[in-house]
């Protein structure tokens, strides 16, 4: 029997990455309860997050140039009005952040040390120790949280299940493998959850970050926004890790190159930035290697050498754990699913169309990233959207102080399935048929096999993930052109017709996946 729902005052905030805590601390003084699957810090896939905080801080640089770096790499879709948003407040968001003990990379001259990354035409990217940036952000806010008198962290506990009472949601199911799920009830809800690229099997995110934020949503009839453009990272390390791990595209921007097992560096013939062409054009690339047996690699070896122009110390550990020496080996890449541009709709504030859910970070579409998010624009992003959803909520109501909730230990639940065998099938079928590459006969194998999936999926956990899955799949099958992350190899060219972002829901998806509407219908 279900345990009685517990009531708080406070707001809920689901996730503990960048952008839950930025939101958490931006709402202080109002109460806020922070679910947080694993231990602050462990999870996260932030702290994961290699590449750097993407501001217009260079002389010559400008918030419109970041702007049209942001609408050229997403391919015609991007919301022009959050690009302006976002932009604008960058250069604030690192100055807060040095000012909150961030210590980004300077120059001797004291300035911010700017790495160049794909698709920005300008060096635009503020990094902390070259590679160490997500992790240093996330530790700067997982200190000041656990001083903040208004936030209660709770850890070890996941959303599965949002409460939905006529049309608002007003609470979340809480639960934990093997224990029975409890349902708070809470005035207001911020999702900050993550991505769904560890939907793939070869993925930068940490494995358990599987479209479950998205899903859950979606169950509870959120509105989904550009649910087919997923990025793949061209340079993780290929050497069987999960996740595997990333070699930032900022070494490509320090002249690393990429070259086949018969020495040839194939980017050249392929786009005229040749590496630093936009993220989408270089995974490709890099997969038609792969998939030919060439074994692409990144040739580093110029930056790792005795005196060489870089400082990477995540990628020097990566490589070390492999047995490989980045100053002598060449380092075998893959193309990895690595993002999501696709995510909740929410507008401006982070509202989503349901009224009490809030969402910021990866699991929501803003619109910001278009077809292809440009690099660094996803912390970035996390941040300043995060907080606008807190001004937003904290302008809701009057709210009170509130004593902290005690969550008793969840009680046992009856065996439960082992999900395992269903994640490993959800994760070779979108790889399969919902990759980097795609066709309308793929899309349509790959609903199928989720049909399967959906009907022995028995936890809420398992139903999120085969829901996220069925929603990237079926916006994949809807836009019959190629774009940005999106690639069709039966509709390889953009449509202008189409250039516009999807929006769905999931029980459209469904209808799709068991074939009650025509897949032309955009
Ligand atoms: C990278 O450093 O290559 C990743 C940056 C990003 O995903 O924005």
């Amino acid at each position: 029997m279900a345990a009685e729902a517990q009531h708080t005052g406070r707001i809920v905030i689901l996730g503990a990455g960048i952008a839950a805590l930025t939101a958490a601390l931006r709402l202080a003084p109002c109460p806020v309860l922070v679910i947080s699957p694993a231990p602050l810090g462990q999870g996260a896939a932030s702290a994961l997050a290699q590449g750097g905080v993407a501001a217009a801080l260079g002389a010559g640089d400008s918030v419109a140039a970041h702007v049209a770096d942001t609408l050229e790499a997403g391919a015609g879709i991007v919301d022009g009005l959050m690009a302006g948003i976002v932009a604008e407040a960058a250069p604030g968001c690192v100055a807060a952040l040095a000012a909150g003990g961030v210590a980004f990379d300077r120059t001797p001259a004291g300035d911010y040390a700017l790495s160049q990354e794909a698709a920005h035409s300008q060096p635009r990217v503020a990094r902390v120790e070259g590679d160490r940036t997500g992790a240093a952000i996330l530790s700067a806010l997982i200190a000041a949280v656990r001083q903040a008198p208004s936030v209660q962290v709770v850890e070890g506990l996941a959303a599965e299940r949002l409460e939905v009472t006529a049309g608002r949601v007003t609470g979340v199911w809480l639960g934990q493998p093997g224990r029975v799920a409890r349902l708070i009830r809470a005035p207001a809800i911020l999702l900050a959850s993550g991505g769904a690229a560890g939907l793939y099997t070869v993925t930068t995110n940490p494995g358990h970050i599987r479209g479950q934020g998205l899903g859950m949503a979606a169950r509870a009839g959120a509105a989904v926004a550009d649910a087919e453009f997923v990025q793949f990272h061209p340079t993780a390390l290929h050497v069987g890790g999960d996740p595997a791990p990333l070699l930032t595209e900022a070494l490509r921007g320090e002249g690393a190159r990429l070259v086949n097992r018969l020495g040839v560096p194939f980017m050249a013939g392929q786009h005229k930035a040749a590496e630093l062409a936009p993220r989408d054009i270089v995974a490709r690339a890099v997969y038609a290697q792969s998939q030919a047996g060439l074994a692409p690699a990144l040739d580093a070896r110029a930056i790792f050498a005795p005196g060489g122009p870089a400082h990477f110390p995540t990628v020097s550990a990566a490589c070390a754990r492999a047995g490989l020496d980045p100053a002598r080996d060449l380092l075998p890449v893959a193309a990895a699913a690595h993002y999501h541009m696709g995510g909740v709709a929410c507008d401006a504030q982070g509202r989503s169309s349901l009224p009490g859910l809030w969402v910021a970070g990866e699991v929501a579409s803003t619109g910001l990233h278009g077809a292809n998010r440009l690099a660094s624009n996803g912390l970035l992003e996390a941040m300043v959207m995060a907080g606008r959803a807190a001004q937003d909520i904290a302008a809701e109501r009057a709210w009170s102080p509130e004593p902290e909730l005690a969550v008793p230990p969840l009680p046992p639940a009856a065996a439960l399935p082992d999900e395992a065998p269903l994640i490993r099938r959800l994760r070779a079928l979108m790889t399969e048929g919902c990759g980097v590459i795609r066709d309308g006969s793929g899309l349509r194998h790959a609903l199928d096999a989720l049909r399967a999936l959906d009907q022995q999926a028995q936890t809420d956990s398992a139903k999120n993930m085969v829901a996220a899955a069925t929603l990237i799949a079926a916006a994949a099958l809807l836009r019959c052109e190629s774009r940005g992350g999106h690639f069709r190899a039966d509709h390889p060219q953009p449509d202008p017709e189409l250039a516009r972002r999807s929006r769905l829901f999931l029980a459209d998806a469904l209808a799709l996946r068991d074939e009650k509407v025509p897949a032309d219908v955009a």
